[in-house]
């Protein structure tokens, strides 16, 4: 039997803080209490204890792998280097998301998928990660070869969670086509009339493929017992449609009335953290803080900055009345942990997982001092 003690810490419980200590044994949260532990601990110096973050949809990781357009790193080594940046920003458990399917609009690693799913595989064999890594597959619905290659996908790795997204001109992320062409042409530099064509070809796909295509992959999903995620849902007959798919997931509505009819239904509203630390969607859609402040944002995710996790939490905190600091954290641990099935984590409770990070607070930026995953000292 191995056993730990933390004192002198803010430990963020489900529901309050409190100054107290957490005991660990055996890689469990054994017991905690305020004021002095029955035995000496570690003294975390006043510092924050809460439990490890679980982060659903982080974009980070082909940062890593493509550090340069055109420019592919050493697979396991852009893994490796990621998962250290992932325990840094405090998440203990990571859904690396991978786009599935070609997209003509959007930069994709084609078949080199099967090769960092394989160095992913790799590195967790071998010891080498310091968070529990999990697969996310994010697939473009009207892609041809999409659900092709969702099917290899699932052949060969244990796949975690599937979200369903449709980035034709004109629906939900691009309701508004002009926006579809000024962040799309910004991108690729490309001129008018070339838009103009890319618009027609994508218009074209959503009609040949986007029913049959979702229909196929939410069936996929059902067999294989995979939590679902929709993405950009922007009307009530989005929700109706992930209601009917048996969806528990919404990623990033773009309008409060998709995010409230989600919410009221079940389906976690889930919403980018750098969203809610800089003030605002930068696509311009719903704010991340306008939801919260009715209520409505139930989990959150690092998408492109793997810091931001840990910063939403407190500047949730911060700045929603009535949003405290423990209700604040359960949209980034024991909220993601159990919208995808997993009930041992996310919490500082008796009996579930050690995953604990110790924050110090300077001023008001959350630092990661130390990570513990299973009760193992990871950084
Ligand atoms: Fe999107």
């Amino acid at each position: 039997m191995t056993a730990m003690v933390f004192e002198n810490a803010k430990v963020a419980l489900e529901h309050e803080v409190i100054d107290g200590w957490v005991a660990v044994v055996d890689g469990k949260i054994a017991e905690h209490g305020t004021g002095r532990p029955p035995e000496r601990g570690v003294d975390l110096n006043g510092d924050y204890l809460v439990p490890g973050l679980v982060e659903l949809h982080t974009d980070h990781l082909e940062a890593h792998v493509v550090p340069r357009p055109k420019v592919m790193w050493h697979l396991v080594a852009a893994v490796v280097a990621f998962d250290a940046q992932i325990a840094a920003s405090g998440i203990t458990t990571v859904f690396d998301s991978l786009r599935v399917g070609s997209d003509i609009d959007s930069r994709s690693l084609g078949p080199q998928i099967h090769n960092l799913t394989g160095a992913i595989n790799d590195a967790r064999a071998r010891g080498l990660l310091r968070a529990d890594h999990r697969l996310h597959l994010r697939c473009e619905l009207c892609a041809p070869d999409v659900v092709d290659a969702t099917r290899q996908m699932l052949a060969a790795n244990r796949v975690e969670l599937i979200s369903l997204m449709d980035h034709t001109p004109g629906a939900r992320q691009f309701r508004d086509i002009e926006k579809w062409k000024t962040y799309y042409g910004g991108k690729s530099g490309l001129s008018d009339s070339a838009l103009e064509g890319m618009v027609g070809e994508r218009l074209a796909l959503h009609a040949a493929n986007h029913d049959r295509h979702r229909a196929e992959l939410v069936e996929l999903a059902k067999a294989n017992k995979i939590a679902l995620a929709s993405h950009d849902d922007t009307t009530l007959d989005h929700v109706e449609g992930s209601m009917a798919d048996g969806i528990s997931i919404a990623e990033f509505p773009t309008t409060f009335e998709a995010a409230a009819a989600s919410h009221q239904h079940g389906i976690g509203v889930l919403m980018g953290a750098p969203n809610l630390v800089r003030g605002g969607s930068h696509s311009g859609n719903v704010a991340a803080e306008d939801l919260a402040h009715e209520g409505l944002l139930d989990l959150m995710s690092s998408d492109y900055v793997p810091s931001s996790l840990l910063m939403g939490a407190f500047e949730l905190a911060r700045r929603i009345d009535g949003i405290d600091l423990a209700a604040a954290l359960r949209t980034v641990t024991v909220n993601p942990a159990r919208a995808t099935g997993l009930d041992d984590r996310g919490l500082i409770a008796p009996g579930f997982k050690a995953d604990l990070v110790r924050v110090h607070l300077a001023g008001d930026l959350p630092v990661v001092r130390e990570v513990y995953r299973d009760g193992q000292r990871i950084l």
